[in-house]
This record gives C-alpha cells, sequence and structure tokens, in this order.
C-alpha cells in the first residue's frame, strides 16, 4: 500500500507575511494520514524551512538547475536546495516546459542533478488539449517518461512522477477521475516495465484538485495523491485535500 502524497505548488504566488499566515494554519490543521509538502518559490524556501522546522510537513523547490555549479546565471542548482534542506523539487511542470521550452531531456537532466543531491523529484508529466482531442494523450506522456526513465536508468524508482494534464491545470475543468486512472496506469505499466520499484512509487495527480474532487481522485487505484496549486494556497482547501488523502 502505497503512502499518499499531497504536494502544494504555490507556484509564483505569496509573500512573508502571507506565508507565515498559510504555514502557520497549515501546522495548526495537521497532521494528516498522508505525507505533505509543500513547494514555494525559492526566496522564500529559507524561512519556509524556519517555520517548519520539526514539522510533519516537508518543503521544497519548484525547479532546479541541470547543472551542478558554474556560470548559469539566475539558475539555482540541487546542491543548493539540499543545502536549505529541500526534500523535493518540482520538474518539468507544464508551465516551464511551455514557456521556458524545457525539453523532455533537460526535465530528465534536472531530475538526475536533484537525485544526485539527495533532493526528491517530482517529474511533471501530461498532454494539452490539442493533444487529447487528436488521441496523443498516451504517445506524450509516455514520451515524456522515457526521457526520464532513460536518464536514470536504475534510480528511477527514487523519483515521484505527478500526471498533470495540462487542459486541467488551473481552469477548473479536472480530469474525471476514470480519465486520470487510465493514464496513471500507463504510466505505472510503463514504470513496471523499467524497475522492480514501479508498484512503490507514487504517481501523483495535478489539476484543479479541490476540496469537492480530492477524494473520488485519491481512492483510484494508481492515484497516490496530489499536486495542488490554487487550492494549496488557502489553508481551508489545501487541509481538506490532504485530509482526503
Ligand atoms: O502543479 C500543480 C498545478 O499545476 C495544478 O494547479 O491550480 O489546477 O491545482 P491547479
Amino acid at each position: 500500500m502505497r503512502k499518499k502524497l499531497v504536494v502544494g505548488n504555490w507556484k509564483m504566488h505569496g509573500n512573508r507575511s502571507a506565508n507565515a499566515a498559510l504555514l502557520a494554519g497549515l501546522k495548526e490543521a495537521g497532521p494528516w494520514n498522508a505525507d505533505v509538502a509543500v513547494c514555494v518559490p525559492f526566496p522564500y524556501i529559507a524561512e519556509t524551512a524556519l517555520a517548519l522546522t520539526s514539522q510533519a510537513i516537508a518543503f521544497g523547490a519548484q525547479d532546479c538547475s541541470a547543472q551542478e555549479q558554474g556560470a548559469f546565471t539566475g539558475e539555482v542548482s540541487s546542491a543548493m536546495l539540499a543545502d536549505l534542506g529541500c526534500r523535493y523539487v518540482i520538474v518539468g511542470h507544464s508551465e516551464r516546459r511551455a514557456y521556458h521550452h524545457e525539453s523532455d531531456q533537460l526535465v530528465a537532466d534536472k531530475a538526475k542533478a536533484a537525485l544526485a543531491h539527495g533532493v526528491t523529484p517530482i517529474v511533471c508529466v501530461g498532454e494539452t488539449l490539442v493533444e487529447r482531442e487528436a488521441g496523443q494523450t498516451e504517445l506524450v506522456v509516455k514520451r515524456q517518461l522515457a526521457a526520464v526513465i532513460h536518464t536514470l536508468t536504475h534510480c528511477i524508482g527514487e523519483i515521484v512522477l505527478a500526471y498533470e494534464p495540462v487542459w486541467a491545470i488551473g481552469t477548473g475543468l479536472t480530469a474525471s477521475p476514470e480519465q486520470a486512472q487510465a493514464v496513471h496506469a500507463v504510466l505505472r505499466k510503463q514504470l513496471q516495465a523499467a524497475t522492480q520499484k514501479a508498484d512503490a512509487m507514487r504517481i501523483l495527480y495535478g489539476g484543479s484538485v479541490k476540496p469537492d474532487n480530492a477524494a473520488q481522485l485519491f481512492a483510484c487505484a494508481d492515484i497516490d495523491g496530489g499536486l495542488i496549486g490554487g487550492a494549496a494556497l488557502k489553508t481551508a482547501d489545501f487541509s481538506v485535500i490532504c485530509r482526503a488523502a
């Protein structure tokens, strides 16, 4: 039985006072049966680490460099994230794939860099609406995951995978449990062909997870938790989602 994991992706939201209030609210609302983490903007990682000291809530970042160190202005290495105590780092989020033209291989290299410093990558895959409507969902997510499997080889079992249909992110258009489970099952099968750890790996669903749909999604056989965007910014909503896991 895989323990559920619920991760809040704050994206580019927050400020010091709002973050302090949100984290205080989560500390008050927890703990939950599920593992819970928040992935915050880089400037707030150190303060989040202080706020969550000795708390059951883990924390992480939303991206990292594929490079170890050096003349890469503006980038943040996984060594730095580890130095700050990050447990997770989201890599390959569709917003970064789209706005920063991140390739499947770059995402795989970022995941490898994270693992090299003991930070667990949450690797995002997902299709656009055009790709879904063209019947290419399976092709796309399997291609994205294949790059990670090829690059990580025997370490693939150490990642967390997240299926985030692009058309469900921030739109309020959640994938139905059946739609999400179908893709999760495809990803699980692909992982089973790559590693004996596949059945222990966690595959999260992300894309308009809300308090009123979380339990149904999390009840699916291959959905092991959620990657939460908008709802993660509201203490009550995020807590209800964590409790549903
Ligand atoms: O990474 C999670 C995010 O993409 C989902 O966003 O607002 O649809 O929950 P949202």
